[in-house]
């Protein structure tokens, strides 16, 4: 019997503007270039229904029922994308990229006052035990995110992006706390450095902590 051994799982957070989504798709591209077999995805989102879950949150539809109701469409979405797209690419052998998880959701809804108690048992419900492998923080100055996030909008804020900026500071913090705390999943790089060096820092943080699990490494 062959067995294949597991993919590895990596995610990008941080907040608006910081330019995970580039990140995300360069990533794929250098690990392509390395032999692997990757899988780009996002959340909230990723499988059909939970794209829809996705437009119901960024159009603030879900916002009048507070920030716990809106915690657990984010996490509905999540088992869902668990459980259709990331476990199954995983356990053939493919590498996931996923522009955002489960800290997006401890950085937003916990600093929009949902108890980390109930966010844990949340991540039970929605994750289980599987934890990403490397988390990368994109990390720069709320302001300087927004600005960034300004430029390239061509239609409207999103319900999340409309937010005060004190609150988008306190999101920041909330991710380099978690960064902080579980040192050995992830690594904070700075995102107010040129494009090139930031994915350049980005390619270093995998080939440093995954690089075992690369073709040939
Ligand atoms: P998106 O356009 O993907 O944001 P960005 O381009 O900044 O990554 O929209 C996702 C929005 O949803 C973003 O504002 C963060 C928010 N969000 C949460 O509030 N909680 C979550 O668990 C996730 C995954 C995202």
């Amino acid at each position: 019997m062959v067995v294949t051994a597991r993919g590895r799982f990596i995610t990008l957070e941080g907040g608006e503007g910081a330019g995970k989504s580039t990140h995300a798709r360069a990533l794929i591209r250098w690990l392509e270039s390395r032999g692997v077999d990757a899988v780009l995805t996002r959340e909230p989102g990723g499988t059909p229904h939970a794209e829809a879950l996705r437009t119901l949150l960024l159009e603030g539809l879900v916002a009048p029922f507070g920030a716990e109701a809106e915690a657990l469409v984010f996490a509905v979405a999540r088992a869902d994308h668990m459980n259709h797209v990331i476990r199954p690419a995983l356990a053939a052998g493919r590498w996931v990229v996923c522009d955002r998880f489960m800290d997006s959701t401890r950085a937003y809804q916990g600093t929009a006052g949902v108890p980390l108690e109930v966010l844990h048992r949340l991540d039970r419900l929605a994750v289980g035990d599987d934890r990403p492998d490397l988390t990368l923080v994109f990390d720069l100055p709320a302001a300087e995110g927004l600005a960034r996030a300004a430029r390239r909008r061509s239609g409207e804020t999103d319900r999340f992006e409309q937010d005060v900026a004190a609150v988008h500071e306190a999101r920041r913090r909330a991710f380099l706390e978690i960064a902080q705390s579980e040192p050995e999943r992830c690594v904070v790089l700075d995102a107010t450095r040129p494009v090139d060096e930031v994915s350049r820092a980005a390619e270093d943080a995998v080939a440093a902590r995954l690089g075992s699990a690369l073709p040939g490494g």
